[in-house]
């Protein structure tokens, strides 16, 4: 049975943007001024609706949320499955659009969340383009990953002659806060520093030779993750890297002893991203080397820490142009690749990086011999599933159930009720008693969002201990209506749908 202390009484009236919101047990569900305000001035300046929203009819309605992707089959095993996208596909191409919302449970910004996107100065952000693709989330029930808050490349041009020693730490914590700020709850994970570790390039601890190494050595990345601590203290923090899967055991051991420095020093880093960046050619040596990258998985997951498949594609330059073959060999790495890190529990999801030929990078970056598109993702150019999709349907089908849950969507509720977050509406009252369970003490954020995914409320966000915790939500002040609760924490996002009747 709940204790009294247990209970919180969620006051009414109080919609985000107009006062404070929720008044809350003493000492359990600490709100302060600022976060209310930070969370008023988000809801002002970002969620004016852009253009998409004008477009409304297009758009995949939560019911559209596919059971039959290969998120619905991740979901089962409490995994998650999502694909890398970006704004104009999404508003232009629609069979690409159901297909990814069919697809995908979590979606990444391929570009709109980077520097040169988000920073036009030193002193001006672009919100615009990542507001989009997180409405769209919303607005759709799928999860976001930010990507990406630190990385070599990607910046804009004002920053080389910008930059330097004195104001590069200022620059990147003002950025981590502001962004991170901005988004607070809203990020499943964050990317929060991007390929670290070079060691060819011979700096100490196999660092890379970044602008950020040279302007602040090895401390700007402890800063990093920090920082975006300090801003969203529900995401989950990723350290993202390429090169794992292979023979070049300097790579995969500079990593590690990163990894292990930043844990030893107590920083708040949950999870590693490996970007899975492979490539038909390295068949052979993907075998060669499956045993050491396990080892390197293992070695990750003893620190304590999750690990992401962030950016999964697979190269197909070295296979000759015939289609069936290429699918069977680019399908065939899949396999491989998915038989490596599928067996590994600490794996919790797995993401490529596009979801169908037709909008693979891989084209422009390394485009093949005889000029035909590659072909390195789940779906063709036509949204039809190829061996990739099925080398990853197996896997998620035959993997073993993992322990928690880590995002959770509305469809997924019903494929595998987690009882995790319960809300159940009064019979006669406007009220809404919500119930949910964490296995840990965590820092939690609890919210409503109304069908286009915008804050009506912030119920909880404070740390609060491992058992049984109860919200009764006056709903009175709300139009009638569907809801979603949505609760957060750096180790799972978990939301339900609520129908609010008068
Ligand atoms: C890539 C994009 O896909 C390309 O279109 C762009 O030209 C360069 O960036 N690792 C990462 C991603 O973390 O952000 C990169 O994305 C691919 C490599």
């Amino acid at each position: 049975m709940p204790t009294r202390r247990d209970f919180i009484k969620v006051a009414a009236g109080t919609a985000v943007g107009t006062s404070m919101c929720a008044v809350l047990a003493e000492d359990v569900f600490a709100m302060t001024e600022q976060d209310t305000f930070e969370q008023d001035s988000f809801e002002q300046d970002s969620f004016e609706q852009d253009s998409f929203e004008q477009d409304s009819s297009k758009i995949p309605s939560h019911a559209a949320f596919g059971l039959d992707g290969l998120h619905g089959e991740a979901a089962k095993k409490k995994m998650f499955f999502g694909s890398a996208t970006s704004e104009n596909r999404i508003i232009t191409d629609i069979p690409y659009r159901t297909a990814l919302v069919r697809e995908s449970g979590i979606i990444v910004p391929e570009y709109e969340m980077k520097w040169d996107i988000m920073r036009p100065s030193a002193t001006t952000y672009n919100f615009a383009d990542a507001d989009f693709m997180i409405n769209f989330a919303r607005q759709n029930g799928l999860a976001v990953r930010g990507h990406t808050l630190c990385w070599h490349r990607a910046l804009p041009s004002w920053f080389a002659s910008t930059a330097n020693s004195r104001n590069a730490a200022q620059l990147l914590t003002e950025h981590i806060a502001t962004v991170c700020g901005r988004y607070k709850g809203r990020i499943h994970s964050w990317d929060v520093v991007n390929e670290a570790i070079e060691p060819t390039d011979r700096q100490t601890n196999g660092l890379r030779n970044s602008p950020w190494f040279r302007l602040l050595g090895e401390s700007y990345i402890e800063t990093a993750f920090r920082a975006a601590h300090q801003a969203d203290p529900a995401s989950l923090l990723v350290y993202n890297e390429y090169g794992v899967e292979f023979d070049d055991m300097q790579r995969s051991d500079a990593i590690l002893n990163l990894l292990r420095r930043l844990k030893a020093r107590n920083v708040p880093l949950h999870a590693l991203g490996v970007q899975g960046h492979i490539r038909a050619a390295d068949k052979a040596k993907f075998a060669a080397n499956m045993q050491r990258f396990r080892t390197f998985l293992r070695d990750v997951a003893a620190l304590g820490l999750s690990i992401i498949i962030t950016e999964l594609d697979c190269d197909d330059t070295a296979l000759a142009s015939n289609i069936t073959a290429r699918d069977e060999g680019v399908g065939g790495m899949y396999g491989d690749y998915c038989s490596v890190v599928m067996n590994e529990p600490a794996v919790i999801g797995i993401i490529t990086w596009g979801l169908t030929d037709k909008y693979t990078s891989l084209n422009s970056t390394n485009p093949r011999a005889d000029r035909l598109p590659q072909r390195p993702l789940p779906l063709d150019a036509n949204m039809v599933r190829k061996n990739a999709w099925y080398a990853l349907e197996y896997w998620f089908k035959n993997t073993t159930q993992r322990p928690r849950q880590t995002i959770t969507s509305v469809a997924e509720e019903r494929i595998a009720p987690t009882h995790r977050l319960r809300c159940v509406p009064h019979t006669h009252r406007s009220e809404c008693a919500i119930q949910f369970t964490l296995e840990r003490s965590e820092d939690v954020l609890l919210r409503l969002v109304d069908v286009r995914g915008q804050d009506v409320q912030i119920l909880a966000q404070t740390r609060l201990e491992a058992g049984e915790h109860h919200v009764v939500l006056n709903y009175a002040p709300f139009p009638a209506g569907v809801y979603f609760c949505i609760l957060q924490s750096p180790s799972f996002l978990v939301s339900e749908k609520i129908l609010l009747q008068k």
